[in-house]
């Protein structure tokens, strides 16, 4: 796939907002995402949101151009490794955005911080990369897959539900996402009655397990799902009969607005948490809702308002004065601003994001699915974990 290099420059509104400095830097920013396979969905999205937020908010960066390379990870750990590094070492860049995977973020860390490169994660939960291999070059605007799931295990036992069987895909985002809503949902009190994990990337048939999660008698099934593998889940889990006798829960990568309305039918009355949902009801999302449908035709998603909170993280890290890769760093793991998911700010001491958890229901709405919030754990906060910067 033949991906674009571009340049963002706003002489124009520049010429309205600070002064342009006669030396004003400029930045190359590696866009590092999945482009094809499982999550290239994902990735689109990103990429659409950081431009926004970089095209609305560019006036207030003192007359410096943004130029953006773009490298596809394809979801392959090696693959992402072998573009991070022609990103830092041929291209130079000042600084990368992106990474979807949990896999892929667990392959690169070690060279990012080697390198010294600010890694601005816009997706990828691995919950090492800011706990125990946290890295003051890595920060983290998008979520950490325990932060995403630790609520649901203490919401889901609070609404009666005792036993649970758990799946998700066999890799570092699967395993850490079931791990983290169990011992929560343990703690409060549940119990696990199974679980399993499935190839990732290939499993096309989930019927053989569906039926033996039914077969464990469970109160509920929760699950991760993202991407196609989230769409071919939910669609099989009503059409293999399930969802007529086990309710679905889960991460709420698996009813995202993104694709949503390809699963159908079959997602409604899916209960999922997610830190962001397009229904939140504040002026800053309202405004980004109608600017992001504006510009691309249709309501954002979690994945878009990463793709923009990493754009804006960007904005302002620029704006405290960094130059170079060290400052950039360093300004990224102080940034705060109001996003259209709620406040948001990274705590120094993982450089994970701190921000509202959404326990959302898929409810019909006016000719397409929406998101029906129903509950939500405030500044969620992780733990530090082993953290030491
Ligand atoms: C992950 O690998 O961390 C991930 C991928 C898609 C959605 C959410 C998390």
């Amino acid at each position: 796939m033949k991906l674009s290099r571009t340049w963002l420059s706003a002489a124009a509104a520049l010429m309205l907002a600070v002064p342009a400095t006669a030396h004003a830097k400029d930045y190359t920013v590696g866009l590092l995402l999945p482009y094809s396979g499982v999550y290239a969905a994902l990735g689109k999205e990103i990429d659409q949101g950081f431009e926004l937020a970089l095209q609305t908010r560019l006036g207030e960066m003192a007359g410096s151009k943004i130029e953006i390379v773009r490298e596809d990870t394809e979801v392959k750990p090696p693959v992402g490794l072998a573009k991070t590094r022609k990103l830092i070492l041929q291209d130079q860049v000042d600084v990368m955005v992106g990474i979807v995977s949990s896999g892929v973020l667990g392959a690169i860390r070690d060279f990012v911080h080697q390198s010294g490169t600010p890694l601005i994660v816009a997706n990828a939960g691995n919950d090492a990369a800011t706990g125990a291999r946290c890295s003051k070059f890595i920060t983290r605007v998008s979520f950490s897959n325990g932060q995403v799931n630790r609520p649901m295990g203490e919401w889901m036992f609070k609404k009666g539900i005792k036993k649970v069987y758990t799946l998700a895909p066999d890799y570092a985002a699967g395993h850490q996402m079931i791990e983290t809503f169990s011992a929560a949902f343990k703690a409060a009190g549940g119990t696990i009655v199974g679980g399993e994990f499935t190839p990732f990337r290939t499993t096309k048939d989930f019927g053989p397990y569906l039926t033996k999660a039914k077969s464990a008698s469970p109160d509920a099934i929760f699950v991760f799902y993202a991407g196609g593998e989230a769409i071919s889940f939910v669609r099989q889990y009503a059409s293999f009969g399930v969802a007529d006798s086990v309710p679905l829960y889960g991460s709420g990568f698996l009813t995202s607005p993104l694709y949503v309305n390809a699963e159908g039918p079959a997602a409604k009355g899916v209960v999922t948490s997610l830190h962001y949902v397009p229904t939140i009801d504040s002026p800053e999302n309202a405004a980004f809702v109608k600017a992001f449908s504006a510009a691309y035709g249709h309501a954002p998603s979690e994945y878009a308002v990463q793709g923009y909170d990493a754009g804006q993280a960007l904005v302002e890290a620029v704006k405290s004065g960094a130059t170079d890769r060290a400052a950039l760093a360093d300004a990224l793991g102080k940034v705060r601003f109001t996003s259209p998911r709620g406040p948001v700010e990274i705590d120094p001491a993982t450089n994970n994001i701190v921000q509202n958890i959404y326990i959302y229901e898929t409810v019909q709405g006016d000719g397409t699915l929406t998101q029906k919030i129903l509950d939500v754990a405030k500044a969620v906060r992780d733990p530090v974990s082993g953290c030491q910067k």
